[in-house]
């Protein structure tokens, strides 16, 4: 259907809180709107979880404006990036769009630049004053509440309701002239009305159709799944980072006695031939493949292409490639063993662990090197053509 005919109204509560993984999440919300084509954004309760200053921004880089009739923002000069309305030609009819939230539910609203005013006055204002053929109403509050708005306005035709209220989509009520939909079951779904006219020329509004968004019914479009890639690349990364700063807290919480890992620029002082001959193997270059697969931040790979990650009984040996570059691929203490103690005082501390084919079959398991024989393998990896 060409665009002349279409409006897509995205009714609210986008967005899930402060805080930096919200924030990307927002960004990357508002990009996919901008290539849907999205015409209009209203505001929901949800939207003020960002903040006024951060939902000024997302505003500026959104195509499509964001609306609410009732929102007062104390800063004059932001004011533009919230309309109160907007006004569609479609078809050679004039759709009003006007958005609402209930102040009782504005609670996330703690910021006093912005402030929800009398939602019923905002309408019958706009009603009134804007001249229109249809009239779309999203309002954001408990469906109970709309509906108790609803009979107090007339000359609504289609009341979006801008909350997860049915649990199962596909429904929708007549209350006198007005038809009500639901906004969203959480992403599931999206709701489509035709309009079009009756014998005399008025506007109808046909029953709302449910439109499930799985694979099938709604094929990914390749522009929008590399945005979500990519946002999901950095949500990997961000998660990782907060593991690791836990991590090293906890590190730095925790004097280090017993087991430690030092990395093997210090065993490299006493054991030059062996760290040449280490080279030569896969294990010194096994971070390098998880770089090629772009997975060097992804924890699920991480433990056996480094050294001592997760060993939290020894201090917690890799972290990350920033953090911990000491303990970057597969060193000569992920066979022989947390070393700290004996690299700092040989002469006290000689044992290190054994070497067993255990200690290959944590990494080199049945999934992940279904060919492993230790036997065999074992000569490539124990140094034996050392010279001794
Ligand atoms: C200050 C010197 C020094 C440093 C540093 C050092 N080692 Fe050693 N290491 C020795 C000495 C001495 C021995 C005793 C055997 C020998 O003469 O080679 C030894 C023996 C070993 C052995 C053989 C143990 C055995 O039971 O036969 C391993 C394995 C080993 N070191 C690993 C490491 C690792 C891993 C590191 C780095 C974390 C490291 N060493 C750092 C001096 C050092
Ligand atoms: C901490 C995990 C880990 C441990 C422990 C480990 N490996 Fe590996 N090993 C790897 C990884 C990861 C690679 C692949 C490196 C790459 O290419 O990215 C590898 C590669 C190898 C290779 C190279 C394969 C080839 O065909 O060239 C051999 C041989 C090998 N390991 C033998 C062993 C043996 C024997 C042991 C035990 C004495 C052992 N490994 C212990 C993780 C481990
Ligand atoms: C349980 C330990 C383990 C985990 C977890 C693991 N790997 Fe490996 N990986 C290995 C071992 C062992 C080898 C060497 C196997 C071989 O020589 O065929 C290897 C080899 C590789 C290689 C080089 C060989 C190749 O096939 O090109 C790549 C790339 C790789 N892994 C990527 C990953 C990625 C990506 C993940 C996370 C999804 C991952 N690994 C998780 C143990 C592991
Ligand atoms: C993939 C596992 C693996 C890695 C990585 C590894 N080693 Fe070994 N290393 C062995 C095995 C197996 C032996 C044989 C003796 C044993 O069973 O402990 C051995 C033996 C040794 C010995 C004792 C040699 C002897 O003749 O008694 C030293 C010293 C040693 N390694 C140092 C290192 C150093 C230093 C590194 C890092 C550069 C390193 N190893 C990396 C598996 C490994």
């Amino acid at each position: 259907m060409g665009k002349e005919h279409l409006l897509v109204i995205n009714a609210g509560d986008n967005f899930s809180g402060k805080g930096e993984l919200a924030w990307k999440k927002a960004e990357l919300i508002i990009k996919v709107n901008n290539l849907m084509g999205t015409d209009l954004i209203a505001l929901g309760a949800k939207e003020y979880r960002v903040g006024a200053e951060k939902l000024s921004q997302l505003a500026k880089s959104s195509c499509a404006p964001f609306i609410c009739a009732n929102l007062k923002d104390h800063r004059q000069l932001d004011a533009p990036y919230f309309m109160p309305f907007l006004r569609f030609e479609r078809g050679g009819r004039k759709i009003l769009v006007v958005s609402v939230i209930d102040p009782a539910i504005g609670r996330y609203l703690k910021d006093d630049r912005l402030e929800l005013t009398d939602p019923l006055a905002a309408v019958r204002r706009l009603q009134r004053t804007i001249s229109h053929d249809v009239f779309i109403l999203i309002a954001n509050a408990q469906s109970a509440v709309i509906e108790t708005w609803l009979k107090q306005l007339n000359g609504i035709d289609l009341a979006i309701m801008g909350r997860y209220i049915w649990l199962m989509g596909n429904k929708c009520k007549r209350l006198g002239p007005t038809m009500m939909v639901a906004n969203n079951n959480r992403g599931k779904t999206m709701c489509y009305v035709d309009l079009d006219l009756d014998a005399n020329g008025r506007v109808r509004i046909a029953k709302p159709v449910y439109w499930s968004l799985k694979k099938d019914t709604a094929p990914k479009d390749p522009l929008v799944a590399a945005l979500v890639a990519d946002y999901q690349d950095w949500e990997g990364r961000y998660h990782y980072d907060q593991r690791s700063q836990r991590l090293r807290q906890a590190n730095a919480d925790k004097p280090q006695s017993g087991r430690f890992y030092l990395g093997k620029d210090w065993c490299r002082r006493c054991h030059g031939a062996y760290i040449a001959d280490w080279r030569q193997t896969r294990h010194a270059r096994a971070l390098d493949s998880l770089r090629r697969k772009k997975r060097e931040f992804d924890p699920e790979c991480l433990p056996c292409h480094v050294t001592g990650m997760n060993d939290k009984k020894a201090g917690g040996g890799f972290a990350d490639a920033v953090i911990t570059p000491q303990t970057a691929n597969v060193q000569c203490e992920a066979c022989h063993g947390p070393a700290g103690a004996h690299a700092l005082g040989p002469e006290k501390n000689v044992v290190v662990d054994k070497v067993t084919e255990k200690t290959c079959r944590r990494c080199h398991n049945r999934e992940t090197d279904p060919n492993f024989d230790y036997q065999r393998d074992l000569p490539k990896v124990n140094h034996s053509h050392i010279k001794r």
